[in-house]
């Protein structure tokens, strides 16, 4: 009885302050948003396709918003309408009665519960939701269009197109969360009012460690061995010559002599190596301080360094991490000659046509002023060599030459965005040494100890060179591969 009675009186002071214009336009507000959004959710469970992007927006960070904004107002209302009967002294002693024994009374009542056991469980999936959506690659890649774009493209056909963005570039766990959601928005105003850098700064100043996000799947101490590397690579002459280089990375890790090889030598179960870049894109390594076996420190430093022990001192000094080495994991932007290596090998580019290599790599390297430049001049310039110089081959094999000219153009599409001013080696990738300085930042015999110790960079510190530009490789007939 006593329950009951309390819940009267509550009810009462309710009903009261409650009847104003902004709380009543709250409640319109948000059983408005929450039917909407009750049923966009209904449909989207039932739609077999993910939405697009805007519709992603609205649905799921738009409209919630407007339902807590509802919310708000109501006790908004009610503190403003409480404040003014207070100024005006019109507060009554008693609140009007409340009769539960009439109908109406407590039909309002029952819905105003009801609607109020609903909200609590709108309000939990639309929080839920929308931080899923914000999770989720479509959000990160494609709403802001344009500027993503680039890493969205290269990270398709990647080995981590099932790993989401944000695994990376947050991590589990509230700190990290609350972080990226505080730069991300001051990334949407810079994406709003377009004042974000082209192309975005690389390396990202305040990525989390890997220590905390690639090791969640990648356990370092499970790196073991070697690794075959196959690589046949084309020429430039008229019959795309190939040519097969093998190599046996010493990717290392723990082995019963202890740490050994690539992953071995820098890291460890706690940080091995610290090192300090003279440059913001960290390419030129001034000082490396390593923890040798026995656990002594060594520096290393550059021979041509011209910083001051002060000035170095000032710099930052960055722990060495899976990134500094495998910094494109997921957004691996791919040079000309490669990538057309690779789409030979897989057929989409025939070796019949004559000169194709040589070719693919000019309409490559031209300056196109858009990615819409390209698709018209690439296909074009390439069909109109192979009509004009090789006019039989262009009769016999027109398919071959339009697949190609598709296959080169889908190249230049995957890997070069002027809209964002990246072209080819804007983001280099530091595994090996071939199209960018990589492993050579340090192991380029210019980095010694006082007492005259070298980083290594003999040929074979890091690989065993089986065959080098081989056209028919001894090897992998030894082995039986061939
Ligand atoms: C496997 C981990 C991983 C995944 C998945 C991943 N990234 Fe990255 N991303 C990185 C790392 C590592 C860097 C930093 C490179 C550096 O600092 O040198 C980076 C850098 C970037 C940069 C800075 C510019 C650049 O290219 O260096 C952008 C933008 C970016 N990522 C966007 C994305 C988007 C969008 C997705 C999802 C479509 C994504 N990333 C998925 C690891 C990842
Ligand atoms: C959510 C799990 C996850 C996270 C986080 C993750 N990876 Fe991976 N990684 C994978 C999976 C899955 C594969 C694919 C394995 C396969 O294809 O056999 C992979 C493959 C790789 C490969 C082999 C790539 C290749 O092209 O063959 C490298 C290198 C790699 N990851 C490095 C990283 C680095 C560096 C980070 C942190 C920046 C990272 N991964 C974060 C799951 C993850
Ligand atoms: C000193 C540079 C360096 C560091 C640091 C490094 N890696 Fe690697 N990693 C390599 C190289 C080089 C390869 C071989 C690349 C290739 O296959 O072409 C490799 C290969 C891999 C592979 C593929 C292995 C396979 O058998 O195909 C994975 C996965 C990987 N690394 C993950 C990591 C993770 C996770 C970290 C951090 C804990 C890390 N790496 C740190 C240089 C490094
Ligand atoms: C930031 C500097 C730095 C970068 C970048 C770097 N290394 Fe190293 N590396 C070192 C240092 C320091 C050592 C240890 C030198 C010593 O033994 O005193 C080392 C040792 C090694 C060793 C062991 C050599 C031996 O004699 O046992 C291998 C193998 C190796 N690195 C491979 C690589 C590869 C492959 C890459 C590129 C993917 C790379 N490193 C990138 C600094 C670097
Ligand atoms: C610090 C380690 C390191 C040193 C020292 C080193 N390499 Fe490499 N090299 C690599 C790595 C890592 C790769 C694999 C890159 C990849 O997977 O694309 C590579 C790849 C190669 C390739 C094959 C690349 C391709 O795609 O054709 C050749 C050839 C090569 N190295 C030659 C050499 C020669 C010659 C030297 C001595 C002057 C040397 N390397 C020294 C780390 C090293």
């Amino acid at each position: 009885m006593k329950q009951s009675g309390r819940f009267t009186d509550l009810a009462r002071v309710v009903f009261f302050f409650s009847e104003n214009r902004i709380s009543l336009a709250g409640l319109v507000l948000t059983t408005a948003s929450a039917i909407t959004l009750a049923w966009f959710w209904v449909l989207e469970l039932m739609s077999p396709h993910p939405m697009h992007p805007y519709t992603g927006i609205l649905f799921f960070l738009i409209l919630p918003g407007f339902f807590f904004a509802g919310l708000g107002l109501i006790p908004l209302g009610m503190w403003f309408r409480r404040r003014k009967l207070r100024r005006k002294g019109e507060i009554p002693g008693e609140f009007p009665q409340v009769d539960l024994g009439s109908s109406a009374i407590r039909k309002g009542l029952f819905i105003v519960v009801g609607a109020t056991a609903l909200n609590i469980l709108i309000l939990g999936t639309a929080s839920f939701k929308g931080v899923e959506y914000m999770d989720s690659t479509q959000f990160c890649g494609q709403a802001c269009h344009s500027v993503m774009s680039p890493e969205l493209t290269a990270y398709k056909d990647g080995a981590h197109s099932r790993v989401t963005c944000t695994q990376c570039h947050i991590g589990p766990g509230a700190g990290w969360f609350v972080k990226s959601k505080i730069s991300g928005t001051r990334q949407l105003i810079a994406v709003s009012l377009k004042t974000y850098s082209r192309p975005i700064p690389s390396p990202v100043e305040h990525l989390r460690p890997a220590r905390e996000t690639c090791e969640q799947c990648h356990w370092p101490q499970k790196f073991h061995g070697d690794k075959m590397v196959v690589r046949t690579k084309y020429a430039e002459d008229e019959g795309n010559t190939a040519t097969t280089t093998v190599l046996l990375l010493k990717i290392g890790g723990r082995t019963w002599q202890g740490q050994a090889g690539i992953h071995g030598r820098h890291l460890d179960d706690g940080e091995r190596i610290t090192y300090v870049a003279a440059d913001s894109r960290r390419q030129t390594i001034a000082k490396i301080t390593y923890k040798d076996d026995k656990g002594q420190l060594v520096d290393y430093l550059a021979d041509d360094n011209k910083l001051t022990p002060d000035e170095l001192a000032k710099l930052p000094s960055r722990p060495m991490d899976c990134v500094d080495c495998h910094n494109r994991p997921a957004h691996t932007f791919e040079m000309p000659s490669p990538a057309l290596d690779k789409a030979i090998n897989s057929q989409h580019i025939s070796r019949e046509l004559p000169f194709i290599k040589k070719k693919a790599m000019e309409v490559l390297k031209v300056d196109y002023p858009t990615q819409e430049a390209a698709v018209a001049q690439i296909p074009a310039t390439l069909t109109t060599f192979y009509r004009t110089s090789y006019p039989e081959i262009y009769a016999q094999k027109k398919q071959l030459v339009e697949a190609a000219a598709n296959a080169v153009k889908e190249i230049y599409l995957r890997n070069v965005f002027p809209q964002m001013k990246i072209t080819w080696g804007t983001y280099p990738n530091h595994i090996g040494h071939q199209d960018s300085a990589g492993c050579f930042r340090c192991h380029d015999g210019t980095h010694n100890t006082k007492d005259g110790k070298m980083i290594a960079a003999d040929c074979d510190t890091c690989h065993t060179i089986l065959a080098q530009d081989e056209k028919d490789p001894k090897i992998l007939k030894d082995l039986q591969i061939k």
